[in-house]
């Protein structure tokens, strides 16, 4: 038996990678289920961005580059950064890594250390307390409330925070919520940090997806000051639908950029090449297809969001952002199938997947068990289908 790291006993898969892998293998097996674990957009990459991948790799740009991006592409993220948020960033201050992920971690191998708290709101993507674990560093939640849209206060923060604190993870539009916190929300936690000494990690992947007239802010834009003490953190992945090109990039402090990098250069080395020109054109020429993605997301949000409430013992909230709907589904909880109780969420997702041929990822996952994640990234017949099917099967429980 061969005695592996203490670390990745403290860590697990990751939930949402592990749900649509199941779905997947069972979809192989000829199964007809339907997916709505994945985080990621259905649609396929923009054709002049693949048709820059392709030129990129005929014009035989398929070598190492450098080890943190090549410059071409920090320039395309310091204009979309000065154009999008009105932030100004010299090259020194961009990473390009391997998706927004790989940005994370960098990040964490770069700040965190033993005995460092890092402050994340719940409910909350499933990799970053298992990222802070990772790098020695203890996660510290902040609960947050359905009821007031999930949303922070400077009051909340301020509970959480410690000698310790070394920073907090601000992920708006939010997944699993989809909820955008508004710029007083942002300018509260800023206020806390900087009164309080500690970095702000700003995840902006779900940027662009955002409904019924929610603007994203990001918090580095709220002054100078802020955006000192601010990683921005974002990439192509979602809102170009290159969730497998792997380009995620961060814009920060120079030290910290530069630390980032050293890791990089010593981990992964560059990300890959041609993806690197197809996010070039991605965020120059990208504008449209966002649009009509979004406009498209924002019907399937409003169908799926109106068919869950209509199901008994379910109700959602109307999420502001990203692409998932987070229902409340407690009152299912201790329901029986075959005489046995299903007690948590995640008992409720294998359930669905196994009953229904539908996947979703347990609520457990993003530290709120009684909710499921439902991704509409995915066709309308589906989400009509799969919902039918959910409220079949929520039927037959006694
Ligand atoms: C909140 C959040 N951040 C970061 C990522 C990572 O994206 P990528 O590594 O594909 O850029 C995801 C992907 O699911 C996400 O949901």
């Amino acid at each position: 038996m061969i005695k592996l790291a203490k670390r990745v006993g403290r860590i697990s898969p990751s939930p949402t990678l592990r749900m649509t892998a199941e779905a997947k293998a069972m979809a192989a097996r000829g199964v007809d289920v339907i997916d709505f674990a994945a985080g990621e957009p259905d649609l396929d990459t923009p054709d002049a961005v693949k048709e820059a991948g392709i030129a990129a790799i005929r014009a035989g740009f398929t070598k190492y580059t450098a080890s943190g991006g090549i410059d071409e592409l920090k320039v395309a993220v310091i204009d979309k950064l000065k154009r999008d948020q009105g932030l100004a960033y010299d090259k020194s201050q961009i990473l390009i890594s391997c998706g927004a992920k790989h940005s994370l971690y960098n990040l964490g191998q770069a700040l965190f250390e033993a005995g460092d708290e890092v402050l994340i709101p719940a409910p909350y993507w499933v990799s970053y307390p298992d990222q802070a674990v990772l790098n020695d560093a203890t996660p510290v939640m902040i609960p947050t409330e359905e009821a007031t849209g999930f949303q922070l206060t400077g009051g909340l923060v301020e509970r959480y925070v410690t000698e310790r604190t070394k920073a907090i993870i601000v992920n708006s539009p939010s997944n699993p919520t989809g909820a955008v916190y508004q710029v007083r929300t942002l300018q509260a936690i800023a206020e806390v940090a900087l009164r309080r000494n500690f970095l702000i990690i700003s995840d902006e992947i779900y940027e662009k997806m955002v409904y019924d007239g929610a603007r994203h802010e990001s918090i580095a834009s709220l002054g100078k000051d802020v955006q000192a003490r601010t990683v921005v953190v974002n990439g192509v992945s979602k809102a170009y639908a290159m969730t497998g090109w792997r380009i995620g990039y961060s814009a920060g402090p120079v030290d910290v950029i530069s630390a980032m990098g050293t890791v990089q250069s010593q981990s992964t080395s560059n990300p890959n090449s041609m993806a690197q020109k197809a996010a070039v054109t991605a965020l120059n020429q990208g504008e449209p297809f966002i649009t009509a993605m979004v406009t498209e997301f924002d019907k399937r949000r409003r169908f799926m969001v109106e068919r869950l409430n209509k199901i008994p013992g379910v109700h959602c909230m109307m999420p502001s952002g990203a692409f998932y709907a987070f229902p409340h589904i407690g009152q299912l909880l201790g329901r029986k199938s075959g005489g046995e109780p299903i007690s948590s969420s995640t008992a409720l997702a294998t359930y669905f997947l196994t009953e229904a041929r539908v996947a979703t990822v347990p609520g457990e996952a993003f530290g709120a068990p009684d909710h499921l994640r439902f991704s509409y990234a995915t066709s309308m017949r589906n989400i009509a289908d799969g919902l039918d099917r959910i409220e079949a099967a929520i039927l037959r429980l006694s």
